[in-house]
């Protein structure tokens, strides 16, 4: 009994501190690795002479907010200069798809999960980049420095701007039998 009680109370603190949701709480586990990642894989539609049209996948560093285990907003948010190759896309065609998997924190090197395993969950956004206005800005910055102190010494002269990614679609991969598609609402409104 006396181990058995203390297995217990040794699980309390993960669940407090935000373990993973549960596979069928798509919309949560959507929250909950975006929220857990740092960085993302951003595809945009290449206008670079030569693959103009063509995929172009590239990392960027984002936040929904400070790290920590109640939750975040949800929005994506990244530090964009007009200098970066796939922001040059974005000005083009704004339209953009950004992929966000827990292969990036401790989670799955523990479980000996692949990337490639859906229970290495990951989400699959689509949508737009939208430039933030100037009082949704104070909230992108504080969401990404806290999270990349970096960004606060990067080059004045690239003219960094707060941007967010505007979801239109969301796929979760978070187990066997296919994904799982979330709604923007659903997203939205879910307690993380
Ligand atoms: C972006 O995607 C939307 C939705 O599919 C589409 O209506 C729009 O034409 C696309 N924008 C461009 C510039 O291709
Ligand atoms: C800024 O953007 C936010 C989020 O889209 C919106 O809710 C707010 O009304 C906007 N503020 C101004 C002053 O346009
Ligand atoms: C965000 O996405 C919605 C749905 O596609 C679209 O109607 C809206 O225009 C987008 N917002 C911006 C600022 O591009």
């Amino acid at each position: 009994m006396v181990p058995l009680l203390l297995l217990c109370a040794a699980a309390l603190p993960l669940v407090a501190r935000g373990a993973i949701p549960a596979p069928e709480e798509a919309a949560r586990m959507a929250r909950f690795v975006l929220h857990n990642c740092d960085w993302g894989a951003l595809a945009t539609l290449s206008t670079q002479e030569g693959l103009r049209g063509r995929p172009f996948a590239n990392i960027f560093s984002l936040s929904d907010g400070a790290p920590g285990p109640h939750g975040g907003s949800g929005v994506p948010y990244l530090y964009l200069t007009d200098l970066e190759i796939s922001v040059q896309d974005l000005e083009v065609n704004s339209n953009a798809s950004l992929t966000v998997s827990l292969a990036q924190t401790p989670y799955c090197k523990k479980h000996k999960y692949d990337p490639q395993n859906p229970l290495c969950a990951h989400i699959i956004f689509c949508g737009n980049i939208v430039k933030v206005n100037d009082s949704e800005a104070g909230l992108a910055k504080k969401a990404l420095f806290s999270r990349h102190p970096e960004m606060e010494s990067w080059p004045k002269d690239h003219n960094w701007f707060f941007a967010k990614f505007n979801i239109t679609n969301i796929w979760v991969l978070d187990y066997f039998g296919g994904l799982k598609t979330v709604t923007p609402e659903e997203y939205y409104s879910v307690k993380p």
